[in-house]
């Protein structure tokens, strides 16, 4: 496996491989490697020749500074991971090499309310930090397709539509979540739990599972919802929201229902809760889907 530190490194590399004809798949990473990335890194091979994997932990993403100061660091095991995996070039590069002229960026792409919501009201900037270093490590690495985890479900809706509006020529590919065996799903964050913590914390994919069980049959969301923060918080958690929305837009269900009169509408549960100081993150889609005029679920209607 190649390791290149430096943007000329890298592009050389990159010139190299297309003068031989190859294409390569991206999987873009903040490192503290995981199977969860793991698994994207199989499926990256299954798209193309030639896999590139980055690891840059993006200073303009975070804002908090002690969560920037905290985030887990640990170069040489991931390139170990990735060499034994089959990864053909390591990007590993400093605040420097990416942000050449510094971080302020003036391009914004119209995200139509996307990052304004849930993680984006969560965390103020976040999302014009992950456009800003995504649309530059496409711009460098220039995949034919990039691999992202569906656990950041709305990293990937901002995404999709960054790139939809400013033109990216990358194909963006969403991969299920990759869970422990106790169900949790998972993440770089979850080795900052404790023992204790990490099982605990498999409440967050009983929840999941139970509030899917409720949906289909036939419970409506508000009443799902209120459960399941219920059950989060008599577990030990601190649900920050656990909701229904519409997939695409990230606006919550019920409010959809008045503003869409016509769409059929493809729910997913989201949820984040707390668990000793950790933000754990995670969401179901479903497959049932809601008719907009009305706020009941199908069988619901049908049933009443
Ligand atoms: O999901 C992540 O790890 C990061 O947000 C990403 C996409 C690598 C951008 O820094």
């Amino acid at each position: 496996m190649l390791i290149a530190r430096t943007t000329k490194d890298l592009t050389s590399t990159l010139t190299a491989w297309r003068q031989a004809g190859h294409e390569w798949a991206f999987v873009p990473t903040m490192g503290a490697l995981h199977e969860g990335h793991l698994s994207l890194v199989r499926q990256a091979q299954q798209h193309t020749g030639r896999v590139v994997v980055s690891v840059f932990v993006n200073p303009t993403q975070f804002d908090r500074d002690d969560d920037l100061a905290r985030y887990p660091r640990q170069p040489e095991r991931d390139a170990e991971m990735l060499r034994s995996r089959g990864v053909d070039l390591l990007f590993l590069p400093s605040v420097e090499e990416i942000y050449p002229t510094g971080t302020q960026e003036r391009r914004r792409p119209d995200l139509a309310g996307l990052d304004t919501r849930y993680e984006g009201a969560a965390r103020p900037g976040h999302f014009d930090g992950v456009v800003q270093v995504v649309r530059r490590l496409v711009e460098l690495v220039q995949p034919r397709v990039m691999l992202m985890g569906q656990k950041d479900a709305q990293q990937v809706a901002v995404l999709r539509r960054a790139a939809a509006q400013e033109f990216w020529p990358v194909e963006i590919v969403a991969a299920k979540i990759v869970r422990e065996p106790s169900g949790l799903a998972m993440s770089s964050r979850n080795g900052q739990l404790s023992k204790t913590g990490f099982a605990k914390a498999a409440i967050i994919n009983k929840c999941l599972n139970e509030a899917e069980a409720a949906w289909l049959a036939g419970q409506t969301p508000r009443k799902i919802e209120v459960a399941a923060q219920a059950r989060l918080t008599a577990s030990g958690l601190r649900p920050e929201y656990f909701d229904f929305i519409h997939a695409d837009t990230f606006v919550q269900l019920p409010d959809l229902a008045r503003q869409h009169q016509n769409d059929e509408v493809k729910p997913l549960i989201v949820v984040v809760a707390w668990l000793e100081g950790v933000r754990l993150i995670d969401n179901r889609p479903l497959d049932l889907p809601l008719r907009a005029e009305s706020e009941t679920s199908p069988n619901v209607a049908a049933n009443l």
